[in-house]
């Protein structure tokens, strides 16, 4: 445990690694660290700070150069904002689980091509390696030890606010602003967002009234990383952006959930599945996804929802990827033309199973 006696100035940092690090503000002297996730890349930190590995994590020494990280590279906390309470010392987390496939080429090595997957489907398919959840955890950083946690659904969710009236607010990815207890973490209140939540709330008074202030939507308030659509929204929080104000006698009505989209049928008969899925790989390798959205389910915004116009032919997507749409900003790719097969087959046949299973969980 760590030795922190009287008063110190410290500095918290929550990185992505999953350990809560207590720095000395004057000297940057590692204090202590713990992990606020379950961390299956180190058993814990040095007394100098440094992780202590775990060979299972190692990918690129496995035999088949893979392995399953734990916090993946979207971290265990990532930009969200954490929270404070100044009085209790308890620091707020807004941490997700996202476990990464990590895949060294043999080609290239250790430190070479790492190719890294995120697939929440694994979780469903009953893998405990692979459940993606989020969580807010208050975290007591003189003993390094955990407060409470409150369990979310989706990993991807909101920054924090700590008031001085003892509760912790927190937007959620399914598009629910909460109000936590902060001592307890009991969930005392919610209401409707009309979209998803990542940015922080925070809270302003006017005219002696206390508001909750948050933005909440698609794309320029919230959803940063549109590759990850499933893991930070749900269909009906892929609404446009907003700027909510909460009041406690607040009478403004919720605002309205996004409309789901029908998927029509697309215009190309369903392709060989083995090339399909080819072309999945090639969508996340060329950064489709970072535009397109998660299986190329948009979260709004510029660029086209994938499976509401799926590109009608090989050489209508050519004509695109080699410039047809660059005025309305789709970049100019340069692809052989087996991959601009594989892609179409991809893109024909994920609009199908979206027509054909309306499929409104991712
Ligand atoms: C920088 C963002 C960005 C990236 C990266 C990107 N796109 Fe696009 N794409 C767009 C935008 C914006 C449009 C919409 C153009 C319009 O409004 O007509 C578009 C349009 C398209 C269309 C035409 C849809 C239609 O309306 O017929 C296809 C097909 C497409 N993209 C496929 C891809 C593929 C495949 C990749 C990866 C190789 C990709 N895009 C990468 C932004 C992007």
């Amino acid at each position: 445990m760590p030795d922190v006696d009287g008063e110190r100035r410290v500095v918290i940092s929550v990185p992505k690694d999953g350990f809560v690090y207590v720095l000395d503000a004057d000297t940057g002297e590692f204090l202590s660290g713990r992990n606020y996730v379950p961390a299956n890349w180190a058993s814990g930190l040095d007394e100098a700070g440094r992780p202590i590995y775990l060979p299972d994590a190692r990918y690129w020494e496995q035999p088949d150069g893979r392995a399953v990280v734990s916090p993946g590279g979207m971290g265990g906390h990532n930009w969200e904002a954490l929270a404070f309470d100044p009085e209790k010392h308890v620091v707020f987390i807004p941490a997700a689980t996202m476990p990464a496939l990590y895949e060294a080429s043999a080609a290239d090595g250790l430190m070479g091509d790492i190719g890294v997957t995120f697939d929440g489907e694994y979780g469903s398919k009953g893998d405990p390696d692979w459940e993606a959840f989020g969580e807010l955890v208050a975290w007591d950083p003189v003993l390094q030890t955990e407060v409470w946690r409150a369990r979310h659904a989706l990993p991807m969710n909101g920054g924090v606010l700590h008031t001085a009236g003892g509760l912790v607010f927190q937007g959620l990815a399914e598009g629910y602003l909460v109000a936590y207890d902060a001592a307890t973490g009991e969930r005392l209140w919610e209401a409707p967002a009309g979209g998803t939540v990542r940015s922080a709330p925070s809270t302003v008074m006017a005219d002696g009234r206390q508001y909750i202030v948050v933005s909440s939507g698609n794309v320029a308030t919230s959803v940063g990383a549109t590759g990850f659509t499933s893991y930070s929204s749900v269909p009906r929080s892929r609404s446009r952006p907003r700027l909510l104000a909460f009041a406690l006698d607040g009478s403004v009505a919720a605002p309205p959930w996004a409309e789901i989209p029908h998927i029509p049928a697309p215009p190309a008969a369903r392709r060989d599945a083995a090339l399909a899925s080819a072309g999945a790989e090639i969508f996340v390798a060329y950064g489709c996804d970072g535009c397109h959205g998660h299986a190329g389910v948009s979260v709004g915004g510029a660029s086209t929802d994938l499976r509401l116009r799926p590109p009608a032919s090989a050489e209508y997507l050519r004509a695109v990827l080699d410039g047809a749409l660059v005025a309305r900003g789709m970049p100019t790719v340069e692809m052989t033309d087996d991959g601009v097969e594989a892609l179409h087959a991809y893109l024909v046949n994920l609009a199908w199973d979206a027509h054909e299973g309306q499929d409104t969980a991712h």
